[in-house]
C-alpha cells in the first residue's frame, strides 16, 4: 500500500464525522471533545465559578461521607471501583473517610488513561498511604466483568461527576444497564445526577463569558482540524447553549456565522454550512428524581437512598439491583 491509499477501516471519531457532518440536521459527539487540549478545558470548566456541578457533588462528598459509608458493607469489606476516576479529587474525601474509620476496602480506580491512573497512585501513596489501591486502566465494562468473576466481596461501584447526563436517556438506560449486569444483590451504585434548577442557572453553567466552555465545544472542530486533515475556520462558528425547562435538557451547538465550504482531506470531504446553519454537539441532562427512579427501573435498579447538595442543585444516589 502507498501513502496516498486509504483503506476503507474508519475510526469511531472518523466515522462520526463522516456521519454527523453529512446528516441534516449536523450532529457531532461530544465524546470526542476529550483529548489533552479537551481534557484541560474541562478541567477549567470545573474551575469556573458558573459550573456549579463539581463543588455541589465535592460539597455531597465533603460532608456527607459518613452517611454514605453506612451504606457499604464494612463488617465483611468491599471493593470500592470508580469509572473514570480522573484526578480523584472528590473521591479523596470518601477515601480519607473510610481510611479514617479504618474500613477493610481496596479502591479500584478505573481510567482508560494509564498516564491519568500514574499521577492519581502517586498522589494517593502521598495523600492517603493507609488506602490500598490497584490501577485498572481499560475500558469500563471491560474492567467491571473482569472484577465480578474473581471477586465475591460487595462491590461499591461509583460513577461521579453527572456523565450519565452526555447520554440520552435510552443510552442511559444502556450504560445502567451494563453495569446493573456486573452487579450482585448486595453490591451498590452510587452516582451522581445534576438536577432541574432555574434554568438560567445551567444555561450559565455552560455558557461562560470567558469563552471557555465555546473553546471546549469547539475543541471537535479543531481535533479535526489536525488529525483529519480540515480546514474549519474557528472563527466563523460560534457556541450556543438552549436549555428546555420541560425536558431538563440543555443542548451545546455550534453555529455557522456564513455561507461556507470546509474540506476535510484525509476524509475527501467537503461539507456545505448555510448561514446559521448548526452543528449539534453535546447534549448535558438535568434530571429529577421522577426521572432517575424510572431510568433506574428500565435498567432493572432501584433506588436505595439520595444525598442531596444544599442547594438541591445535585444529588447522588445509591442504587441496588432490584
Ligand atoms: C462531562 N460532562 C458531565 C460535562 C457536562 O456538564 O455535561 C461536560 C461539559 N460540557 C460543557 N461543560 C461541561
Amino acid at each position: 500500500m502507498n501513502s496516498t491509499t486509504k483503506t476503507n477501516t474508519y475510526t469511531d471519531f472518523e466515522k462520526d464525522v463522516i456521519d454527523g457532518l453529512q446528516a441534516y440536521p449536523k450532529h457531532l459527539s461530544s465524546k470526542f471533545i476529550y483529548d489533552k487540549n479537551g481534557d484541560k478545558l474541562f478541567q477549567d470548566i470545573m474551575a469556573m465559578p458558573e459550573y456549579y456541578l463539581t463543588n455541589c457533588e465535592y460539597n455531597i462528598l465533603k460532608y456527607q461521607s459518613a452517611s454514605i459509608a453506612e451504606k457499604f458493607d464494612l463488617k465483611e469489606g468491599f471493593d470500592l471501583i470508580e469509572l473514570g476516576a480522573g484526578d480523584g479529587k472528590k473521591t479523596k474525601l470518601l477515601l480519607n473517610h473510610l481510611s479514617n474509620i479504618n474500613a477493610n476496602f481496596t479502591y479500584l480506580p478505573v481510567d482508560i488513561s494509564q498516564n491519568v491512573l500514574d499521577e492519581l497512585g502517586s498522589s494517593l501513596e502521598k495523600e492517603l498511604p493507609k488506602v490500598k489501591f490497584e490501577l485498572l486502566q481499560g475500558s469500563y465494562f471491560h474492567v467491571l466483568s473482569q472484577l465480578s468473576s474473581y471477586n465475591k466481596r460487595q462491590k461499591v461501584i461509583l460513577v461521579l461527576g453527572s456523565n450519565i447526563g452526555n447520554l440520552l436517556h435510552n443510552d442511559a438506560i444502556e450504560f445502567l444497564k451494563k453495569i446493573q449486569n456486573n452487579m450482585t444483590a448486595n453490591d451498590l451504585l452510587f452516582m451522581g445526577f445534576d438536577q432541574k434548577k432555574h434554568p438560567q442557572i445551567v444555561l450559565d453553567a455552560y455558557n461562560d463569558p470567558k469563552g471557555i466552555t465555546e473553546a471546549f465545544n469547539k475543541n471537535l472542530l479543531l481535533r479535526i482540524n489536525k488529525e483529519l486533515g480540515g480546514n474549519f475556520d474557528l472563527e466563523s462558528f460560534f457556541h450556543w447553549e438552549t436549555y428546555d425547562p420541560e425536558t431538563g435538557t440543555a443542548k451545546s451547538f455550534l453555529v455557522s456565522r456564513v455561507n461556507q465550504e470546509v474540506k476535510i482531506k484525509n476524509l475527501n470531504l467537503t461539507i456545505s454550512f448555510k448561514a446559521w446553519e448548526t452543528i449539534h454537539t453535546e447534549i448535558s441532562q438535568k434530571y429529577d428524581d421522577e426521572t432517575v427512579k424510572w431510568l433506574a427501573q428500565e435498567a432493572n435498579l432501584s433506588i436505595d437512598r439520595r444525598f442531596e447538595s444544599e442547594t438541591g442543585y445535585y444529588k447522588n444516589y445509591t442504587f441496588k439491583k432490584s
